[in-house]
């Protein structure tokens, strides 16, 4: 069996599924993934990192944001990745927003859709446009702690284990079929800002490996049989 603590993780955190042992598979074609972020966009730059690693076999080819000045323009601008403003403040309703999202991502024909500190609520208007294809990151051990201030949530609540949690996205917010989850513990003297770093130094660890088990869980990249993958 193997361990259940990474033991390289100075954190002391626990991530489940591990990383796999084998190699990823081959033959499949690199994704086409699109990233909607609305604020600093850490977890964006980390799967740009690990798609540019090889690991998931994947391209981060469109980053969409709604905060015009957000982090993860700067971070898209330096890793050189197409970004596009779609503002929810110009918009009339959380479904106008999301016919704009889709009227951006449709023409990148892209395989999944992360949503890496994605700050709006999520209609069916877009779920119904990438069903299944859509995958959030949370701060927390879904289905604990949903929506807002997770960290903060955790906190108030005085668990003792806490964690983030990547899924395929579902009609409720925060919720849909876990991918992975990484617990980590809260320690003496934690505040919002020590609790969240040690929480997104696993997200930006479990965020690569959601897509990659997304991927194998809908069959996507999989070439057809005598096509180029
Ligand atoms: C992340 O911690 C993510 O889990 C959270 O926003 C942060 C974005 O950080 N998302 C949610 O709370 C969604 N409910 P980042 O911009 O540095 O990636």
């Amino acid at each position: 069996m193997p361990a259940l603590l990474d033991p390289s993780d100075p954190d002391r955190s626990v991530q489940w599924p591990l990383p796999p042992a084998r190699p990823l598979p081959t033959g499949q074609r690199a994704l086409r993934l699109a990233v909607m972020a609305s604020g600093n966009g850490s977890n964006f730059e980390a799967l740009v990192r690990a798609c540019r690693q090889g690991s998931p076999k994947a391209e981060v080819v469109q980053l969409l944001v709604n905060n015009p000045g957000c982090g993860a323009i700067a971070r898209a601008e330096r890793l050189a990745i197409p970004w596009q403003l779609v503002d929810h403040r110009q918009q009339p309703s959380r479904e106008a927003l999301d016919q704009q999202l889709i009227a951006s991502l449709q023409p990148q024909a892209v395989d999944l859709v992360v949503m890496a500190g994605w700050m709006r609520i999520v209609t069916p208007v877009l779920i119904a446009a990438f069903p299944n294809r859509l995958v959030n990151i949370h701060p927390s051990l879904l289905p604990s702690f949903r929506g807002l201030n997770a960290v903060g949530q955790a906190l108030a609540a005085g668990v003792t284990l806490t964690g983030c949690t990547a899924h395929l996205v579902g009609e409720a917010v925060d919720a849909g079929p876990i991918l992975v989850q990484a617990a980590v513990p809260v320690l003496a003297g934690d505040d919002a800002i020590s609790l969240g770093q040690r929480i997104q130094r696993q997200e930006h660890r479990i965020l690569p490996l959601a897509v990659q088990l997304a991927a194998e869980r809908l069959g996507l990249g999989q070439a057809a049989a005598g096509a180029q993958g």
